[in-house]
């Protein structure tokens, strides 16, 4: 695939000062005191001579030409500001909406990079022995799912059985051998299942998203220059949730060395605080803050870990339904609930906050914060027509149908720039003329 070389915007350089870095918003959550990092750095070797790659991307020209592949569709996610739930605050905030990527979530990015790692080790091969293994309960297993189907591969995944039919449906369609594990035995169930599947067959190969360098290296030459160059380098903060880290780790990595002054501000469930309180827990906003230290979570970047309680951030992705027209999962609710706290603080005044809202909310249909609507529609009531009332309806639908008429002739169509539109089809096509 053709590779376009990204114009890097201008940095304005913006210098931290004791004020701006830690002054009056020490609201709520643990903030990073000033010219000192805090929380282990990442035990992994993953942006060492990357510089380079990182400035060069896909050409974002995937709308106006046929893909190869389902895989080349990947990134590029839009950035679209918020308009109705930010009114009124001195910041403004944009959300990139990675549930535009193939299957709906962050991690498709993920699991096309720990695929394509693998290949490039030879640990797998297209149409050869070895197959990709994850334990996993989310996003990442249906990202690995479909991406193992495009390329050829047979994925097999361990999750526990409470996880939701729609996921076990949704993977089972996608060809996955799946191999579920008592919900009473938690991670460790999962991982001790595949790690029996790994024994008993030694062409399983692991991908390892919590380890593996590829998953936040992704992050680094893909979602940080995409937000770079989208904001055309006004971004002052980035937001995210973490799970694995990976997202918020790669691309606030490559945020800061474009300009300094970015601050990177991970949020975190209240019930689940283990950034702040140094002590996790269980919370419903699936997929983020397992309430561990793990090597593809450098938390050194954070300038700052918010908070918010789970329930308001399922009301935040209600609210972001019914004002802005979003559909999102409980922890884009919860990144953007921490977005618009950043942006509601005076000292932050026509400052650009930038947030990754991971996924898109039809996958949480049965399951926090739509849930309730699910059983809303269940229970809504049916219209039933009487036996009088037949005759009048059916009189209603002649008249329809007799009103009905045909579409009028397509008038006043610039059909220059209707040609101008066809005409500029990009010549990575993968179609060769004439087919
Ligand atoms: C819904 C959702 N949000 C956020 C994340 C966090 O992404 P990362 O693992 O890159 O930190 C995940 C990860 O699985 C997720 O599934």
């Amino acid at each position: 695939m053709a590779s376009a070389t990204l114009e890097r915007p201008v940095a304005t350089s913006k210098q931290d000062t004791p004020e701006s870095a830690n002054g009056a918003r020490q609201q709520s959550g643990w903030k990073r005191p000033v010219g000192k990092l805090n929380g282990p750095r990442t035990q992994l070797e993953w942006h060492d001579g990357l510089i380079e790659q990182s400035s060069k991307l896909r050409a974002p020209d995937l709308r106006n030409h046929i893909a190869s592949s389902v895989t080349d569709l990947v990134g590029w996610t839009p950035t679209v500001m918020l308009n109705k739930v930010t009114a009124g605050l001195p910041g403004r905030v944009a959300v990139k909406m990675e549930c535009l990527n193939p299957f709906s979530s962050v991690k498709d990015r993920t699991a096309l990079a720990l695929i394509e790692d693998l290949e490039r080790q030879g640990k797998l091969i297209p149409g050869g022995e070895n197959q990709p293994l994850e334990m996993t309960s989310g996003n990442t297993g249906i990202g690995l799912a479909w991406v193992a189907a495009a390329k050829g591969y047979k994925l097999t995944c361990t999750m526990p059985s409470a996880y939701s039919d729609e996921r076990k449906a949704l993977l089972l369609a996608l060809g996955t051998d799946l191999h579920l594990t008592d919900k009473l035995d938690g991670p460790a169930g999962m991982l001790a299942r595949a790690s029996e599947l790994e024994e008993e067959n030694p062409h399983l190969m692991m991908t390892r998203q919590f380890e593996a360098a590829a998953n936040v290296r992704v992050h680094y030459q893909q979602t940080g220059p995409e937000i770079w160059s989208q904001s055309q380098g006004r971004v002052d903060f980035l937001v995210a949730t973490a799970g694995t880290g990976g997202t918020i780790t790669g691309a606030g990595t490559f945020l800061k060395e474009q300009k300094p002054g970015v601050e990177v501000v991970a949020v975190e469930p209240l019930e689940g605080a283990y950034w702040t309180t140094g002590c996790g827990g269980p919370h419903p906003v699936q997929g983020v803050s397992p309430g561990l230290d793990v090597p593809t979570l450098d938390r050194s970047l954070f300038d700052e870990v918010l908070t918010a309680p789970s329930a308001e951030a399922m009301q935040m992705c209600h609210r972001l339904a019914r004002e802005e027209g979003m559909f999102v999962g409980p922890s884009s609710g919860l990144a953007i609930h921490g977005a618009i706290q950043l942006a509601s603080r005076p000292e932050n005044e026509g400052k650009l906050v930038v947030v990754i809202a991971p996924s898109f909310g039809e996958r949480y249909l049965s399951s926090p914060p739509w849930a309730q609507f699910m059983e809303e529609a269940r229970k809504l009531p049916t219209k039933l027509l009487t036996e009088e009332e037949k005759p009048k309806a059916m009189a209603v639908m002649q008249q329809f149908i007799d009103k009905t008429k045909p579409l009028p002739p397509l008038e006043n169509i610039d059909v220059n720039a209707a040609a101008a539109v066809a005409s500029n089809v990009a010549d990575t096509s993968p179609l060769k003329s004439g087919e």
